[in-house]
């Protein structure tokens, strides 16, 4: 297998958490890229996001690893046009609080949350640990290794505000589900593709998901 690490700090791999906000194709999108790009993943997703992902696109996602991933790559296939190695592919359990990224001894490249529930955002502010994705968020954070959470709620009220402030103030980088139009998306999968790739940006991942503003195209609008 070609590796296609674009600088040292891939070298380990990159936890992806999917919770159950709405927006779950976002992170699956980018688990896509990820793949499709040779890089190494270590998923976990919460019971709250199974239900989610059967209620927004109709997919059936186990709680079992072992299910999970066959479910996962058989989506990712179904959705991908390059070749994906299973092997870079490593599903957790949500309660399985001994999984490697439980620990910080275990080392990666970083945390993306995508979607993060206002639940999930609650418990990391507040230190809870209680789950996989907790755990390992609390893990980026005490480790100060990168976490990137993606909320997905409208209106936010005050605690929510609270708690991304509070994850702000400590280095994690809150990143909206909030999709430009000002490279005039043509259809959904361009909407996705713009916040997948502005999530992929904020860990240096090299991508071509979207147009560059003023690079790629003219585009007249302004952002
Ligand atoms: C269809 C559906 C959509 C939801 N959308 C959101 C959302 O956009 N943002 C959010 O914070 N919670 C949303 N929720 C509620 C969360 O799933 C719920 O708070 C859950 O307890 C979060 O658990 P988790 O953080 O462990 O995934 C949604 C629930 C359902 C069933």
């Amino acid at each position: 297998m070609k590796e296609q690490f674009i600088s040292d700090d891939f070298k380990f791999p990159v936890t992806l958490a999917i919770t159950g906000a709405s927006g779950t194709v976002y992170g699956l999108r980018v688990l896509q890229f990820l793949l499709e790009n040779n890089y190494r993943v270590e998923f976990v997703i919460s019971e709250s996001a199974s239900k989610v992902a059967l209620d927004e696109i109709g997919l059936i996602l186990s709680l079992s690893p072992a299910i999970l991933k066959e479910q996962v790559l058989s989506y990712l296939e179904s959705k991908g046009k390059k070749n994906i190695n299973k092997n870079l592919l490593n599903v957790w359990e949500f309660n399985d609080i001994s999984a490697s990224i439980s620990s910080g001894s275990y080392r990666t490249s970083g945390m993306m949350i995508i979607p993060a529930s206002m639940g999930t955002i609650g418990a990391i502010a507040s230190g809870t640990s209680d789950n996989l994705i907790t755990r390992a968020a609390d893990v980026c954070l005490k480790e100060r290794r990168k976490l990137v959470v993606v909320p997905r709620e409208m209106p936010l009220n005050t605690i929510h505000l609270e708690n991304l402030l509070k994850l702000s103030k400590i280095g994690t980088i809150i990143a909206p589900a909030c999709p430009g139009f000002y490279h005039r998306p043509e259809n959904l999968d361009e909407v996705i593709d713009f916040v997948a790739g502005k999530i992929l940006d904020l860990f240096g991942f090299d991508h071509n998901l979207f147009k560059r503003w003023k690079v790629d195209s003219n585009l007249l609008a302004v952002n």
